[in-house]
C-alpha cells in the first residue's frame, strides 16, 4: 500500500476504528447507567446523561461510517459496496470479520432510527429493540476487532487491554439484570410514566 499511497487511508481507518470502539464502550455505559440513575431517583443527572448518551450514539454512527468508508481509498480494491454490504469484500479471509462490523453498524443505525420514530412504533417496541439491539452492536464490534484488527494479534498488550475493559461492561450488565429482577422493567413499561425519559416525549 505504501507505493500507491493507500496507507494513509488505511491508517486513518484503523485509528478511527479504535475511537469508534472506545466511543461504543462509553455509549453503552452511559446508556446502562440510565435505568440505574432512575432507580436512584437522580432525575436531573439522568436527564443530563440521557442527553449525552443520545449525542454519543449519533457520533458513534458517524465514526463507524468514517472507519468503513475510509477503506475505499486504501487501494486494496474494495469499493463502497464491499465496505457496506456483507460478504462483498475481495479479501476472502476478511469476509466474515468484515460482515460482523457491517452488521454492528446497521444495528446502531436501526437503534438511532427507531428512536426518532418511537411514537409511531410505540415505546414498548422501541425499548425492546434497544434492549436486545444494544448487546448486538457492542458484541459484534468487539468480535470484529478481535478477529480483524492487525494491531491486536494474540499476545499483544492491546488485546489484553481490550479484554480488561470488558469488566465494567459485564459488571454493569449484571447490575442491570439484578435491578430488573428486583423491579418492574424500566425501559419498556407499557403506560408507566418515566420521569424525564425522552422515550415518552
Ligand atoms: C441514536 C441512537 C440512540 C439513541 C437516540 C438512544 C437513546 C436512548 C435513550 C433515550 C435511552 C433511555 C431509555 C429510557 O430508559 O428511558 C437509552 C437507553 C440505553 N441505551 Fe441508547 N440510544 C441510542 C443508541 C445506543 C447505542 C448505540 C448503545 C450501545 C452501544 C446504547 C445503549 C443503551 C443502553 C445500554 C441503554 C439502557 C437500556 C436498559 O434499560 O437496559 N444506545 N438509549
Ligand atoms: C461497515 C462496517 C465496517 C467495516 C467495513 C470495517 C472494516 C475493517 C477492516 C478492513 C479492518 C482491518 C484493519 C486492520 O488490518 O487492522 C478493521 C479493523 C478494525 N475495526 Fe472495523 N469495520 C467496520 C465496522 C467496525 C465497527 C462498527 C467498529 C467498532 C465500533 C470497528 C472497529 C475496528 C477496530 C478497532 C479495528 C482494529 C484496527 C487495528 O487493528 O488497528 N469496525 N475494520
Amino acid at each position: 500500500m505504501l507505493p500507491s499511497g493507500g496507507i494513509w487511508a488505511y491508517s486513518w481507518s484503523q485509528a478511527v476504528g479504535w475511537v469508534a470502539l472506545a466511543w461504543c464502550w462509553m455509549t453503552l455505559l452511559l446508556g446502562i447507567s440510565l435505568p440505574l440513575l432512575a432507580r436512584l431517583r437522580q432525575s436531573r443527572l439522568r436527564g443530563m446523561v440521557e442527553h449525552l448518551h443520545r449525542c454519543t450514539s449519533l457520533t458513534l454512527i458517524a465514526l463507524m461510517l468514517v472507519h468503513a468508508v475510509a477503506l475505499v481509498w486504501d487501494t486494496m480494491g474494495d469499493g463502497l459496496a464491499a465496505v457496506l454490504v456483507p460478504w462483498m469484500t475481495a479479501y476472502l479471509p476478511g469476509r466474515f470479520p468484515q460482515a460482523l462490523g457491517i452488521v454492528s453498524l446497521y444495528m446502531a443505525v436501526l437503534l438511532g432510527v427507531t428512536f426518532y420514530i418511537r411514537r409511531r412504533i410505540g415505546s414498548s417496541l422501541w425499548g425492546m429493540l434497544h434492549r436486545y439491539g444494544v448487546p448486538a452492536v457492542y458484541v459484534l464490534a468487539v468480535w470484529h476487532t478481535l478477529l480483524y484488527g492487525s494491531d491486536i494479534k494474540d499476545g499483544s498488550a492491546l488485546r489484553s487491554v481490550l479484554w480488561i475493559v470488558q469488566i465494567p461492561v459485564v459488571g454493569a450488565f449484571l447490575a442491570r439484570v439484578w435491578m430488573s429482577s428486583h423491579t418492574r422493567s424500566h425501559l419498556a413499561p407499557p403506560g408507566r410514566p418515566m420521569g424525564r425519559s425522552s422515550i415518552h416525549r
